[in-house]
């Protein structure tokens, strides 16, 4: 089941927590599907398993083939391993940090997004859909090197990637945080060891507090709404994280 995350005057916001195979290997995950009047946009569809229950709830609003972008915060299998099989069944364009704009093709059929990539460039861009538009706002280095979140203006929710996210199963996924402090022991660790320094993420914050925010909604786990969304801005700026921790100990020779 789709999770609506907001619906008004035709413009649909949905959530996919349940769609990755929790009881064997891999990490809970949550795919997206922004829908604009007749035409839509999926955020981080992730790998196979996600791939048949999202195509059959992009028919219930329009023709498959009518979906118009594929927007990828970052280049990671449990992102995008799955646009093979979107090159296939759809026209649309997939949009992705330039730095993974050559590598992105390795996921697919030789010649299969052949004039249907768009890199988006460091500073980010705005993303057309129907008569609005998704802004790729930079998150570089949270985690990966070429890094974009997705803002929706109509919805006003921000599609976060991997920053935000908390570990935990698809029902913990499934209904929003209100309040941040009983979230971070979920979200701590892996902030620790996968966001890359304290700079990037105070940085981070400062544009953040530019937007008016309703949701936060990250790619692993549960959104924040209300008072979490701006507890949350105030906590990431605060946490030493990647780099900040090393020295010359993480790097020797294992004995
Ligand atoms: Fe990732
Ligand atoms: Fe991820």
């Amino acid at each position: 089941m789709a999770i609506e995350l907001f619906n008004q005057d035709g413009h649909v916001c949905l959530m996919f927590a349940h769609l990755s195979d929790e009881g064997g290997d891999a990490v809970q995950a949550n795919q997206f599907l922004v829908i604009h009047g007749d035409t839509g946009a999926i955020i981080d569809p992730g790998g196979n398993m996600a791939y048949n229950e999202l195509l059959l709830t992009i028919g219930r609003f329009f023709p498959p083939s009518k979906l118009s972008k594929i927007l990828a915060s970052h280049a990671d299998p449990d992102i995008i391993a799955s646009l093979d099989r979107w090159m296939t069944s759809t026209q649309a364009t997939l949009y992705i940090s330039r730095l993974w704009e050559r590598f992105a093709p390795h996921f697919c059929k030789p010649g299969k997004t052949q004039g249907r990539i768009i890199g988006i460039p460091d500073p980010g861009m705005r993303i057309p859909l129907g008569n609005t538009e998704l802004v790729a706002l930079p998150a570089h280095f949270m985690h990966s090197e070429g890094n974009f979140q997705f803002w929706d203006p109509v919805s006003r929710i921000l599609f976060s990637g991997d920053l935000g996210v908390s570990m935990g199963t698809s029902l913990d996924a499934s209904s929003p945080v209100t309040s941040l402090a009983a979230h971070i022991p979920k979200m701590a660790a892996f902030h620790r060891r996968y966001m890359v320094s304290n700079k990037v993420l105070r940085l981070w914050a400062n544009m953040a507090r530019s937007l008016p925010i309703q949701m936060i909604v990250p790619q692993h786990g549960a959104p924040m709404a209300g008072a979490a969304v701006q507890e949350f801005i105030e906590w990431i700026g605060t946490i030493d994280c990647g780099v900040d921790h090393l020295t010359q100990a993480n790097y020797a020779v294992p004995a």
